[in-house]
């Protein structure tokens, strides 16, 4: 008897601790969730008002359904105001992901803090109706879930959807919802539509929840921009210390993920549009890439050949140790303009000098290179990339550090011409890229003396033979010349 009435209040203390971990630590003042409606890539602010409940919280939870889970390619939560983001730890369950969040100091109880997590969606929309006549307007179909899930009770939430331009179709009326709401489940004001506000949602990270009241909702809207992803991006950089150089290459496949053209192009109607300056926006008639500043032997063609409409402006590289806010502008005028469903291919190169992006360390002997994982395209996603990255031949030590995890990641040997032992390459493999992956990967190694020398013999001897060659070729040359003079 005694045994059983000690155990049974142990059994419910563990319980409730346990219990109150998951649910009871923190409750949301208010959830305000942010939608910015573009082509291929959505960008989603989501605030956090948060209230302690328990002294020495240190682990806010936030949670994404299993769908923006799978379309979410960036995500990143700071303290609203601060720059630095947030360590963050993933756990997936069946309907949900949910992302611990560490605080910067533990909060006590009634402690208040704004937290805001950042994501970026990319192939969350889609052309509706799927094909569009070279005259007509480009509808897009972008579907979320209507609730923030979150472990912890939530007074009130909202979700704003909002479209570039002010020119909404249509969007789904919530269903089954009414407890939540006040005067309206969803209400439209120009370029927005505004779901909830909704008020006092129990902790609803939890199955039953999802069950009863999550659902997708739909907006349809105009956009004026063609929906452009990079299906391939193919970048090697070769840097070469016997050239003092660092060749980029790159190698696009850009898609018009808009509506597919219904019927023929007509040159003469993309004349008319042009000349009256009223382009169909599923049209990408030209674009503008930002390259590096300093830049010299630029090159852009496609499978024709040499493409000679574009236009290059270099800016000057900055002084050492300053930060080049000014870039390089190309305006990259495709070979024919790119409808919806077409693609085009090309490659753009350039060389840049050494010291802009290889450093020294004299105390470790090492260099370090910084390369940027890609150039963005402006408004587009990019679906695969295969960055390659050459070494000088015989670099030994070699190390890499990536801003966030490729999806592969191979070491490899590139041989090329004149050289005797082969370059070392470090190949990554990335999807969904968008602009807040354009950050740079830095890889470490050593050169040593050897190396350099072998590089210097092959080369001399590489002059050497061929000035061999032209010797002996010239004494047969004239050898068989008075020969056939005399016959
Ligand atoms: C927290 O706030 C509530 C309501 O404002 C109050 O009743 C409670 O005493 C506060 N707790 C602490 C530890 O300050
Ligand atoms: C390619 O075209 C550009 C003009 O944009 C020209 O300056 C360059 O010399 C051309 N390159 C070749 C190899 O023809
Ligand atoms: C464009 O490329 C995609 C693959 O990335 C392919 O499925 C599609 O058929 C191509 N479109 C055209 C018009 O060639
Ligand atoms: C990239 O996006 C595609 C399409 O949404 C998806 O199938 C794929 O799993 C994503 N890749 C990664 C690594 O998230």
């Amino acid at each position: 008897m005694a045994f059983k009435w000690a155990s049974i209040p142990l059994f419910i203390l563990l319980w409730s601790t346990s219990a109150s971990c998951a649910t009871s630590d923190f409750e949301n003042t208010a959830i305000v969730r942010s939608a910015e409606l573009g082509g291929s890539v959505v960008h989603v602010t989501t605030t956090y008002s948060v209230r302690a409940l328990v002294d020495n919280s240190k682990t806010y939870t936030v949670v994404l359904g299993a769908y923006e889970r799978s379309k979410t390619s960036w995500i990143e939560a700071k303290i609203k105001g601060q720059d630095k983001a947030l360590p963050t730890t993933e756990r997936a369950e069946s309907d949900y992901t949910l992302i611990d969040v560490s605080l910067p100091t533990a909060l006590s109880t009634n402690k208040t803090l704004n937290l805001v997590l950042e994501t970026v969606q990319t192939h969350a929309t889609v052309p509706w109706p799927a094909t569009a006549a070279q005259t007509e307007e480009q509808k897009l179909k972008y579907g979320t879930d209507l609730f923030v899930l979150s472990p912890y009770k939530t007074l009130i939430q909202r979700t704003k959807l909002r479209s570039i331009a002010p020119r909404i179709v249509a969007h789904t009326e919530p269903q089954g919802v009414d407890k939540f709401a006040g005067d309206a489940l969803v209400t439209k004001s120009g370029s927005t539509i505004v779901y909830g506000p909704y008020s006092n949602i129990p902790p609803s990270a939890n199955q039953n929840f999802v069950e009863e009241y999550q659902q997708r909702v739909e907006i349809q809207y105009y956009l004026e921009q063609p929906v452009l992803e990079v299906t391939e991006y193919k970048r090697a950089v070769e840097v070469s210390h016997w050239g003092a150089n660092v060749n980029t290459q790159d190698e696009i496949t850009l898609h018009n993920a808009g509506p597919k053209l219904k019927g023929h192009f007509s040159r003469l109607e993309h004349q008319v549009q042009s000349y009256t300056r009223k382009l169909a926006p599923h049209l990408l008639p030209a674009l503008q890439l930002n390259l590096p500043a300093g830049i010299r032997n630029a090159y852009y063609y496609d499978q024709i050949g040499n493409v000679s409409t574009s236009k290059l402006r270099v800016a000057p590289l900055g002084p050492k140790g300053f930060p080049r806010s000014q870039q390089s502008v190309l305006e990259l005028k495709p070979r024919y303009p790119l409808l919806g469903g077409w693609n085009y291919t090309f490659t753009l190169g350039w060389d840049a000098p050494l010291e802009g992006s290889v450093s020294y360390n004299k105390k470790t002997g090492a260099y370090t290179l910084a390369v940027p994982i890609l150039t963005p395209v402006p408004g587009s996603v990019v679906n695969n990339e295969e960055l390659t990255i050459i070494l000088p031949e015989g670099a030994t030590d070699v190390d890499f550090a990536t801003p966030f995890a490729p999806v592969s990641a191979t070491l490899g040997t590139h041989v090329t011409y004149l050289d005797t032992v082969g370059r070392p390459s470090i190949t990554l493999r990335y999807e969904n890229l968008t602009l807040k992956h354009a950050q740079e990967v830095y890889v470490t190694y050593k050169v040593p003396f050897t190396a350099h020398l072998r590089k210097a013999v092959s080369v001399a001897f590489a002059f050497f033979s061929l000035f061999a060659v032209a010797i002996i070729a010239r004494r047969i040359d004239l050898s068989i010349g008075p020969k056939q003079k005399v016959q």
